[in-house]
């Protein structure tokens, strides 16, 4: 599928990302479940994560996010036509943390929406505006994913709790004066049927006749997610790739979902892209669902790797089972 032909075209302009202050080690955690540092670092990469307080909401993340990227953008977001929030765990069911965030800044032209497509949703958010930009109908989009995943742990299940980290980042997505733009190839992907007995939380007790566990908290068959990621992401790239008519070579950085470095060495061996190529978040932040790749980014911009021009893939995959996959390029000012 090639990329449509459009009326305008879209860039990402700027980032800001925020993580809470206090932060959950495995030395907490050994604490708190049958574990080891160890058995954490060795089967995940993770060290540590950053835990929302207990009056601390996503939509509290996703605002300080939002005010650093208004930081280094230079300018008021008065002109923003658009909030995307993707988040699995809201404030509310309603108001919408796309509304929280639209009254924080005043943003009085801004339409609001919040997406839900697991820890995919950076992605997804990203493909929308670059949607919505492109055909013309916006100007400027700030997409913004946070999570709050502590709420929804459950700190007396070993194979869940030292995974999570709560987090948020934001971008600010625009249309491009010179139509060249940065968003090159996308690739999208549900397997519905992989979803209620591999990942989820929520408040059904029992689905279909059958009997679930949980109460709210998130269940997880962690060795069915991690084989089913693998092998789609894997695949997605090639497809990514071919769609793109690109090789890896011209692949600058790779920016998987941080779930697992385990993971992520997984999926690099399997498609064949060199480790040292990727950004990720999960050692230091954990597994922060939608925020994870946002957190990477930043991680990239920090360290001076990720660089303005660099071509990025972003591959978000979680829960439904969902996954999505894009290729752009990076057209945030480097700060230096
Ligand atoms: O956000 C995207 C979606 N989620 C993911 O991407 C998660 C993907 N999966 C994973 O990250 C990994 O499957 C886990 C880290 C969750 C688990 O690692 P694993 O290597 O797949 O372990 P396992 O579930 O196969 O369990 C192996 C053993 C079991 O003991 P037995 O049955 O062999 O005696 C577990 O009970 O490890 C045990 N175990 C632990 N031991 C110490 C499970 N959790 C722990 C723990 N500490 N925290």
């Amino acid at each position: 599928m090639a990329t449509p032909k459009s009326l305008s075209k879209a860039r990402i302009t700027a980032l800001g990302t925020y993580v809470p202050d206090k932060i959950l080690t495995n030395e907490d955690l050994e604490r708190l479940v049958d574990t080891s540092d160890e058995w954490i670092v060795q089967r995940t990469g993770i060290k540590e994560r950053h835990i929302a307080a207990e009056d601390e909401f996503t939509s509290h993340l996703c605002i300080r996010a939002a005010e650093r990227l208004r930081e280094t953008y230079g300018a008021a977001l008065d002109d923003v036509d658009l909030i995307i929030a993707s988040t699995t765990t809201p404030d509310f069911s309603f108001p919408t943390v796309s509304c929280r965030v639209q009254q924080h800044f005043g943003m009085e032209r801004a339409g609001a929406i919040d997406l839900n497509a697991t820890c995919a949703g950076f992605a997804y958010a990203l493909h929308l505006a670059n949607g919505m930009i492109s055909s013309g109908l916006h100007r400027k989009i700030l997409v913004v994913a946070g999570e709050t995943m502590s709420k929804i742990t459950d700190y007396t299940d070993r194979s869940t709790c030292i995974l999570f980290g709560d987090g948020a980042g934001a971008v600010l997505v625009e249309a491009d004066p010179e139509l060249s733009g940065g968003f090159e190839s996308v690739i999208l992907g549900t397997n519905g049927a992989g979803g209620i007995h591999v990942y989820r939380t929520g408040l059904a007790e029992q689905m279909d006749g059958q009997p679930l566990e949980g109460k709210g908290k998130i269940v997880q068959n962690g060795r069915e997610v991690f084989k089913w990621a693998v092998r789609t992401v894997s695949a997605g790239i090639e497809q990514l790739l071919e769609q793109a008519e690109l090789t890896r070579e011209d692949i600058d950085w790779f920016v998987p979902h941080s779930a697992n470095l385990r993971m992520i060495e997984s999926i690099c061996e399997k498609a064949d892209l060199p480790l040292a190529k990727t950004l990720q978040s999960v050692q230091d932040m954990g597994n922060t669902s939608s925020a994870s790749i946002p957190l990477a980014l930043q991680a990239g911009v920090n360290s001076g790797r990720l660089k303005f021009g660099d071509r990025v893939l972003l591959y978000g995959f979680g829960s439904g089972l969902t996954h999505a996959g894009l290729l752009l390029r990076w057209d945030v000012p480097d700060l230096s």
